[in-house]
């Protein structure tokens, strides 16, 4: 404590930029050398090797599993895919209204029985997403929800169940590399609602219907679509610079282009850049991705002259609308399938909390009046 001045700890902090509130060895960020660690590793030598299965139990553990574990925790997985049916419900009547797909996680999560073991309420959490966001998802299109098989793994399982065929070796390691890619991301807003909720001694399963609830807002789980919808919008290469150059002149955003944390490029993007090259190599239509790579050239040239010096780069949105449109997801599906992923980085910061907790207690500085008297 003697290295804080008691002047800084009166100093406000907008948004808690800059606060460091606990220790993880989770995720670090670091935003000036472009580096992302998960659990230890670099993220462009986990993301694309590990299972998703063998991610979770990393975080959840702090340590790869041997084999048997990774069966135990691959089979745990897949023996809670089943909805309870009055949660089947909810998520059918939820889809017929039309609301978004978040929505039903949100209700979903809330839903769940909590027991006194974190793990395996984690468990039940993480398992329930995929089947609440492929049934709403297939309600909401006119279509029966598909069962989930416990023969396959979370990632092929997640596929199958969106789009009712079991996905090409090429698909599952691309969704797979993404949803490793994004599991965890230091101490972001969904992140640490899951985290306040937890110091107060809540169980599990609160901590991350509250972290869903953050992740619902634009401002934290929503860029890809934009990202994608610009692209989609320029439409040939031939119009890109003109339309880009349109937008900037109109101080508008390019979508999927700067980072908050990362002053150089987005390491996330370049490891779902390669994984996005590998699907579309694979047989996939190429056309969208062929423009949108011809637009980012374009994008980062001018962000170069609109900001000189700012080096404002690509960022993980931009790969992850084309990864996900590659695997022939919605856009709409596109801030589920990262809770798909997110749930996990949750559920071990619960874990870690419960370790070095002390309540959350930020304090406000009051700016209102004062001694008012009662209107007689
Ligand atoms: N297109 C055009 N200009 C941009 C830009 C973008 N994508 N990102 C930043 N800038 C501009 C800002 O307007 C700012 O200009 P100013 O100095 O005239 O105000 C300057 O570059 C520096 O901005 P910076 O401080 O680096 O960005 P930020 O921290 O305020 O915002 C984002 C970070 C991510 C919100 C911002 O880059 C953005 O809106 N990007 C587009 C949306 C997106 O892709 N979001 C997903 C992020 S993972």
């Amino acid at each position: 404590m003697d290295t804080i001045r008691t002047d800084d700890l009166g100093a406000l902090r907008a948004g808690l930029e800059g606060v460091v509130v606990a220790e993880t060895t989770l995720s670090d960020v670091d935003g000036e050398r472009g580096r992302l660690t998960i659990g230890g590793y670099p993220v462009e030598e986990l993301a694309p090797n590990a299972t998703f299965e063998q991610t979770a139990f990393l975080l959840w553990n702090g340590r790869l599993p041997r084999h048997l574990e990774e069966t135990d925790l691959r089979e745990g997985l897949a023996a809670r895919r089943t909805l309870d049916p009055l949660v089947a419900s909810l998520v059918h009547e939820a889809a017929k209204t039309g609301g978004p797909v978040i929505d039903s996680v949100r209700m979903a999560v809330a839903t769940l029985r909590t027991t006194t073991d974190d793990l395996q309420d984690a468990g039940a959490v993480v398992a329930a997403i995929p089947t609440v966001v492929a049934a709403h998802h297939r309600i909401s299109h006119g279509s029966e929800p598909v069962p989930p098989r416990e023969d396959l793994g979370h990632t092929a399982n997640y596929s199958y169940m969106l789009r009712g065929v079991e996905p090409t070796e090429a698909e599952v390691q691309a969704l797979q590399t993404y949803l490793n890619t994004v599991v965890d991301h230091g101490l972001n807003a969904s992140t640490f609602v899951a985290r306040a909720i937890a110091s107060t001694g809540s169980d599990l399963v609160s901590c991350l219907a509250g972290a869903v609830g953050a992740l619902k807002g634009p401002l934290h789980g929503g860029a890809p679509g934009p990202a994608l919808d610009m692209v989609i919008e320029i439409g040939s290469l031939d119009r890109a610079e003109s339309h880009l150059r349109n937008l900037l002149a109109r101080g508008e955003r390019l979508m999927g282009f700067g980072h908050r944390v990362y002053r150089v490029r987005d390491p996330r993007a370049d490891v779902l850049a390669a994984a996005a090259e590998r699907l579309y190599a694979s047989g996939v239509d190429r056309s969208l991705y062929d423009l949108a790579t011809g637009v980012e050239a374009i994008a980062l040239r001018l962000l170069e002259e609109h900001k000189p010096g700012r080096s404002l780069r690509t960022n993980v949105e931009f790969y992850t609308a084309l990864l996900l449109h590659g695997l022939g997801l919605p856009s709409s599906l596109f801030t589920p399938t990262f809770a798909v992923a997110r749930s996990v980085g949750w559920a071990a910061h619960v874990l870690e909390q419960r370790r070095q907790n002390r309540v959350v207690r930020p304090q406000s500085r009051y700016v209102g009046e004062r001694d008012l008297v009662w209107p007689r």
